[in-house]
């Protein structure tokens, strides 16, 4: 009882100290269609820079290109493009050695003059969308029309249009049209359900096992992410647990001064070996 309840501690804690192994992309500026020849940085926010993140990206010329070395220019964990052309346009992500990846973002460039600005990332339920039009000559709002799917929406003498409490029937296919300028290209707005946990590491998230066979299979997963943990990423860690385990099994109280009277140095050493043993097994529970 006791060893379980330190093991669950010692697990939420690595966790906490050393949850890793998720990024989140991000662009800046935050849309998702550009103009040409705009400068464009791309960002994997990580957990662990040692997971080896690599920004890439498929276009309709490419497949998993990476960054630096078949477009845009590497720089710590940002990539930047300083001047984006619409063979740019596709779908970019990052990507871990052991091949993790993060969320997508969707980047369209256009040759022409209108730009619809709209959420990069997906749009919680609920929340309020504000879509901009803009032109690429003229700074101030020019009158704009909104299209969802095809279809007309509203016409909006600023430029712009709210969408208040979204639902999931907002999601869809949206543009632009501003008269004297052009139309933008179409980009997806996502809408999703209940806070998003993608930023969370997995196993916080703790399913419901469907059955016995499910629960073993998941203690044995959070036995591998554990182990995984300790031996790849937290060395402190280590260090931790075993100075804990050699505490726990240290002679205690009365003890102390007939052990250190009776123990000459090779029994000590015996002592410390029997601490390792018991790490081990307890690692295997
Ligand atoms: C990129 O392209 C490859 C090959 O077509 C495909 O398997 C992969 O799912 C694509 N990745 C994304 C994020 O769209
Ligand atoms: C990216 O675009 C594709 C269609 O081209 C769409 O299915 C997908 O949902 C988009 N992804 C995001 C994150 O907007
Ligand atoms: C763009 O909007 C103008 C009015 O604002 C309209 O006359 C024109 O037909 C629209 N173009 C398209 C392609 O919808």
């Amino acid at each position: 009882m006791e060893e379980t309840s330190l093991l669950s501690l010692l697990f939420v804690s690595s966790l906490l100290i050393c949850s890793t192994n998720q990024a989140r992309l991000t662009v800046s500026p935050s849309r998702s269609q550009f103009f040409k020849r705009d400068s464009v940085s791309l960002s994997c926010e990580e957990d662990d820079s040692s997971a080896g993140w690599r920004l890439r990206r498929n276009t309709t010329k490419q497949t998993r290109a990476e960054c630096g070395a078949e477009w845009g220019k590497s720089s710590g964990s940002s990539c930047i493009i300083s001047f984006i052309f619409p063979l740019d346009s596709g779908v970019y992500w990052c990507e871990s050695r052991e091949g993790a990846t993060s969320n997508t973002i969707n980047i369209t460039v256009t040759g022409g003059s209108v730009i619809l600005q709209s959420p990069v990332l997906p749009v919680m339920e609920g929340h309020d969308v504000t879509l901009h039009c803009k032109t690429k000559t003229t700074p101030s709002n020019l009158p704009a029309a909104f299209y969802k799917d095809g279809s007309l929406i509203r016409a909006e003498p600023t430029g712009h249009m709210t969408i208040h409490h979204v639902t999931k029937s907002d999601e869809g296919l949206y543009k632009c049209n501003i008269s004297s300028d052009g139309e933008s290209p179409p980009s997806w707005i996502t809408v999703t359900g209940k806070p998003t946990t993608t930023n969370l590491p997995t196993p916080t998230v703790t399913p419901t096992p469907a059955s016995a066979r499910d629960g073993v299979l998941w203690s044995l997963h959070l036995m591998f992410i554990l182990v995984r943990y300790l031996v790849m990423l937290c060395p402190y860690f280590i260090s931790t647990v075993l100075m804990v385990s050699l505490y726990r099994h240290r002679p205690t109280g009365n003890h102390l001064p007939i052990s250190m009277v009776m123990t000459p140095p090779t029994q000590a050493e015996q002592g410390l070996d029997d601490d390792y043993d018991d790490v081990t097994t307890e690692h295997h529970f």
